[in-house]
C-alpha cells in the first residue's frame, strides 16, 4: 500500500488500547472534531453565503456577535449533546451552562469551549479557530453548575483547538504529549501530520498588540523594550513580531517553530483581569503549550493552577518557548521587589 499515514481514528483507537480506556473517550472525541469539520466548511463558505457578517446581539462578555460565533456555537452543542459522553457544556457564547437535553443521556465529562477564536478576523479571511477543553464531572453530579467547572487547568483531561487556516488543522493533548492532524477534505478525515509537536526552548520571535504598550506593567515593557533592541540590546540578536489577533493561530505558530504570546493583564484591562478567558482561552492553550514542552504564566504563576472564580473569567496570558517565559517570570519577580522596596 502506497498511502500509510495514520487518520484520527486509527490514532485515537491506538491510544485507547495504550491506556486500556473503555472507548467513551474514543467517541466523545469523534463528536468534538466533527463538529470542528462542520465549522470547518461553514467558515470556508466564506462570504459566498452571507455569514461573515455581524448580529445586533452581544454575548456575555458584551461583545457583538458574529453571525458565525453563533453558528459554531450551535454546531457544537448539536454535535456534542447526544453522544451520552457529556454531563453538560460551557461556551464563550452562552453566560450559564448548558445542560444536556433530557432526551438524552448523560455522560461524566464536561466540555467547554470557546466556539471561533478571533472571530473578528473572519471578515477579512484571516484564520480562525475553535478551542476546546474537557474536565471530569465532579462525581454524583447530575446536574452540573458553573462551580462543577471551575476546575484548575492542571484537571483538564483533554485540550485542543481546530485551526480554520490555509488549510484545517486539529491539535490535540490528552497528557501524553501533542499531536497535530491536517484535514484531508478527498476522505474527510484528519491525517496525522505533526506527531510529537514540541515548542523550541529558544526563540526570536515574539506576539503582542502593542498598540497598547502605554498601559504596560514594567516586566513587560522591560521584556518588549530589550527585544526591540535586537542585536545591539541584551539578547544579541534581532527579533521578528507576529501578530494574528486569533490566539489559535498565534498559539499554532509557537507550536510549530517556537516564539512567545503575551495578552498580559495591563492597566486597561485590570479590572476586568485581562482579556482572554481562563477557562477556554488560556488553561486549553497551557495544557498543550505545556505538553509541548513550552511554559503558561500570568506572569506570576503558572496559569493552570489557577482556582477559576468565574466560568468567564479572563486572566494574564504569557506563553511559549521556555527559555523567554522564564525571563519574564524572572521580569515580573524583579519589578514587584524594586516596587515593595520603595
Ligand atoms: P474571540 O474572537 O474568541 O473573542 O477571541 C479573540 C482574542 C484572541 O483570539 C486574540 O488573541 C485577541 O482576542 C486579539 O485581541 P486584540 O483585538 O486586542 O488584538
Ligand atoms: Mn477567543
Ligand atoms: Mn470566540
Amino acid at each position: 500500500m502506497q498511502d500509510m499515514r495514520t487518520t484520527f481514528t486509527h490514532f485515537i483507537i491506538e491510544e485507547q488500547r495504550r491506556v486500556k480506556g473503555s472507548g467513551v473517550f474514543t467517541s466523545l472525541l469523534h463528536e468534538v472534531i466533527t463538529a470542528c469539520k462542520i465549522i470547518s466548511s461553514q467558515v470556508g463558505r466564506g462570504a459566498l453565503v452571507g455569514t461573515h457578517g455581524n448580529l445586533e446581539t452581544e454575548n456575555v462578555q458584551g461583545e457583538t456577535q458574529k453571525i458565525l460565533d453563533v453558528i459554531s456555537n450551535e454546531v457544537f452543542l448539536k454535535e456534542n449533546q447526544m453522544s451520552g459522553n457529556f454531563a453538560a457544556m460551557a461556551s464563550e457564547e452562552m453566560e450559564d451552562v448548558y445542560q444536556i437535553p433530557s432526551q438524552y443521556p448523560k455522560g461524566n465529562y464536561l466540555l467547554v469551549f470557546d466556539p471561533l477564536d478571533g472571530s473578528s478576523n473572519v471578515g477579512v479571511n484571516v484564520s480562525v479557530g475553535t478551542i476546546f477543553s474537557i474536565l471530569r464531572c465532579p462525581e454524583g453530579v447530575t446536574e452540573p453548575t458553573a462551580e462543577d467547572f471551575l476546575q484548575p487547568g492542571t484537571q483538564q483531561v483533554c485540550a485542543g483547538y481546530a485551526l480554520y487556516g490555509s488549510s484545517t488543522t486539529l491539535v490535540l493533548t490528552t497528557g501524553r504529549g501533542v499531536n497535530g492532524f491536517t484535514l484531508d477534505r478527498n476522505i474527510g478525515s484528519f491525517v496525522l501530520t505533526h506527531p510529537n509537536m514540541r515548542v523550541p526552548e529558544e526563540t526570536a520571535e515574539y506576539a503582542i498588540n502593542s498598540s497598547r504598550t502605554r498601559f504596560w506593567e514594567p516586566a513587560i515593557k522591560r521584556y518588549v523594550d530589550e527585544v526591540q533592541q535586537g542585536a545591539e540590546g541584551p539578547n544579541g540578536k534581532n527579533y521578528t513580531l507576529r501578530w494574528i489577533a486569533s490566539m489559535v493561530a498565534d498559539v499554532h505558530r509557537i507550536l510549530s517553530r517556537g516564539g512567545v504570546f503575551m495578552y498580559p493583564m495591563d492597566s486597561d484591562n485590570k479590572d476586568k483581569g485581562g482579556k482572554l478567558r481562563l477557562l477556554y482561552e488560556a488553561n486549553p492553550m497551557s495544557f498543550l503549550i505545556e505538553q509541548a514542552g513550552g511554559m503558561a504564566i500570568t506572569g506570576r504563576q503558572r496559569i493552570m493552577e489557577v482556582q477559576p472564580t468565574g466560568l468567564h473569567q479572563r486572566i494574564s496570558v504569557i506563553l511559549g518557548s521556555k527559555n523567554d517565559i522564564e525571563k519574564i517570570l524572572r521580569y515580573h519577580q524583579e519589578a514587584d521587589e524594586a516596587a515593595k522596596a520603595k
